[in-house]
């Protein structure tokens, strides 16, 4: 069976029989590396599709590699930081020439060139485990986030990757996905803490300094391995704490993954909570050795998940993709530089990359299909209020931002299934003139949502024309240059055009109108006697925003809040109760099927005929 997977995981050349067999041993090693020193994560890449596996163990194996340069006892610091230094600069220069002479490099060079993995983020996460060398320890959960994050957040996401190579519509960017980071936090805690006999051999203590304070114990009392009253409540507490995080995203989570990812975070989830729970078992043993579950448990965990796990592969990926590598000749994406001037266009604006030609729409995930609607019976122009974020958040007891991450994934559905049934217009309010009102920090954190969305988010891998509308008054200029970038990038798409509303307000856009008509009067172009509802809307900033047929505002609000004023002036309006991260394409093709019942007389005595689903 390994042999495989991984008889094509060659760069473009073929390889020689020789080169194979080193190749096989190089996986080899890898998984051996894992399955010994991290048996939890091992059992877990099990239940990834057997493609997808060999890589699992590469991608795993090159971060412990570099981890175990940093905590080796061998050597002084200064050679260690030495051998560090040597073994990246090795890697990054073994990737760029597709072969290594060192096994755990040459698998995760192969594994980089074959499944076309983002170098430039795995190099900056690789950078991030080398950044711990030197470095004694962090302040406060804050600190201790980021550097769970810049080094365990890139590699699940290329295994994401890889399901989307093998034709398993998933989302790349898990760090955008409510709950995610959380889940990211649960398992490195849970990992930090069994391993914690290897930090304390190394001299380390990676707990939040400020934790340790108010459970008054120094990092000597750990590296001692004093098992005083104060050690075991801090432990007690951390245990507790990871347990919560892996709790909390399983249920943030719920429902935003396929069967088969989900399935690898439910295991993950249960074999965490097990270790936390051997953890707790050890007392002060855990100071002393590496805590590990017991096989019976482990046994029991896995063998119904492996068994669904293999079911679910089978039906979900297309035939024959589960165990034969697709080739693709992509090379790694390389980080872009987001603001150089772009070669082709001289604009001067960021270069973007946008998928050319556009990719088809993406299935729903349960395999729903679009009602079909006659192109003459659909609404020419939705506009949704995508209200409910910040409240979805708090409920699930996660910050806003989250609520904001969770509505731009439940955007890119709703896109899918607008592009599905051939919706011309789609326009969202994403950022009112009203929404400056809140924290800055709010404001600055779904601005970064929006920009990544913008730039590495899928929205723009489609048929899809992006407009502004909006003032750049005030947004940070990252953000203009974005949005500006896109527009420029999507401007000879013919499929939806998505107006995205950023820094938008109804009321200053009629004023701005109004404005404009004024001048053009006191400059003799126009007769203030003539002015018409046409001319009016001809000077209205945004005069080529069609009218609005169907608005649509979630979470339970009845109202319009300033909201395309004199374009949704006729609007078939649409309000429900879920909060926008809940919405998915069905929702939107529930709203449309509602629009085509509706009788629009338009101030006529007689109904004009009513527009009917076919
Ligand atoms: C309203 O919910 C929502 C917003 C102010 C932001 C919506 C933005 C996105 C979904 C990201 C869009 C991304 C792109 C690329 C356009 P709220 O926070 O007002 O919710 P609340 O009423 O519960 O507080």
């Amino acid at each position: 069976m390994r042999r495989s997977t991984t008889r094509s995981v060659t760069r473009s050349l073929s390889r020689s029989g020789r080169e194979r067999s080193a190749l096989d041993a190089a996986y080899d090693e890898c998984r051996h590396l894992v399955r010994t020193t991290r048996p939890t994560e091992h059992a877990l890449m099990q239940l990834m599709p057997p493609v997808a596996r060999p890589a699992c163990w590469a991608l795993y194996a090159a971060f412990s590699r570099a981890d175990d340069l940093i905590d080796s006892t061998e050597g002084t610091p200064e050679e260690r930081s030495r051998r560090l230094q040597e073994w990246r600069v090795a890697l990054e220069s073994d990737l760029a020439s597709g072969t290594s002479e060192d096994p755990i490099r040459l698998a995760l060079t192969d594994s980089v060139w074959h499944w076309g993995l983002d170098l430039g983020d795995l190099l900056a996460a690789m950078d991030a485990v080398q950044r711990d060398d030197g470095r004694t320890g962090v302040a406060n959960w804050q600190e201790w986030r980021e550097r769970a994050h810049s080094q365990n957040i890139s590699w699940p996401e290329q295994l994401m990757r890889m399901l989307v190579r093998v034709g398993l519509p998933v989302p790349v960017r898990l760090r955008d996905l409510p709950g995610f980071t959380r889940f990211v936090d649960g398992l490195f805690l849970t990992d930090m803490l069994r391993d914690l006999r290897e930090d304390l051999d190394a001299g380390q203590v990676w707990f939040p300094a400020d934790v340790m304070d108010r459970f008054r114990v120094t990092p000597a009392d750990l590296i001692a391995r004093e098992w005083t009253p104060e050690v075991r409540e801090l432990i007690a507490h951390l245990t507790g704490q990871a347990r919560e995080w892996l709790e909390g995203s399983r249920r943030a989570l719920r429902n935003t993954l396929p069967l088969g990812p989900s399935i690898v975070l439910d295991s993950a989830v249960e074999l965490f909570g097990a270790e936390l729970d051997a953890i707790v078992r050890a007392g002060s043993a855990v100071l002393h050795r590496p805590v590990r579950v017991p096989r019976h448990i482990e046994w029991r965990l896995l063998g119904p998940a492996r068994a669904r796990a293999a079911v679910v592969w089978r039906l979900t990926l297309p035939p024959g993709r589960a165990d034969a590598p697709a080739r693709t000749a992509a090379a790694p994406a390389t980080p872009g530089d987001a603001t150089a001037p772009d070669p082709l266009t001289g604009t001067g604006l960021p270069t973007t990359r946008i998928a050319e030609p556009p990719l088809p729409p993406r299935p729903h995930r349960d395999g729903a299909r679009p009602p079909a609607i006659a192109e003459a019976h659909l609404p020419q122009h939705v506009a949704i209020v995508m209200d409910g974020n910040g409240r979805w958040a708090t409920g699930l007891g996660l910050p806003r931002d989250e609520g904001h991450r969770a509505g731009a994934v439940a955007l890119r559905d709703v896109v899918q299934g607008a592009l599905e049934i051939g919706l011309a217009h789609l326009t969202v309010y994403a950022f009112s003139t009203e929404n400056w009102k809140r924290s800055p920090d709010e404001v600055s954190k779904l601005f970064a949502i929006m920009r990544s969305e913008l730039l590495d988010g899928e929205l723009l891998d489609h048929d899809v024309r992006l407009r502004w509308v909006g003032s750049p008054d005030g947004l940070p200029d990252d953000v203009v240059e974005v949005l500006r970038a896109q527009e420029h990038a999507t401007r000879h798409r013919t499929g939806l055009t998505l107006n995205v509303c950023v820094n938008y307000g109804g009321r200053a856009e009629l004023a701005q109108a109004g404005a404009a008509l004024a001048r053009a009067a006191l400059a003799g172009e126009v007769d203030p006697a003539r002015v018409s509802e046409q001319l009016f809307a001809a000077h209205l900033p945004h005069h080529a925003l069609p009218d609005v047929d169907l608005l649509w505002r979630t979470s339970g609000e009845i109202r319009t809040s300033n909201f395309l004023p004199w374009h949704a002036h006729y609007a078939e309006l649409h309000f429900t109760d879920q909060p926008w991260p809940e919405v998915d394409r069905l929702d939107l093709w529930e709203a449309v099927v509602a629009y085509t019942q509706r009788k629009r007389r338009k101030g006529a005595a007689s109904a004009a005929p009513a527009k009917g689903a076919e």
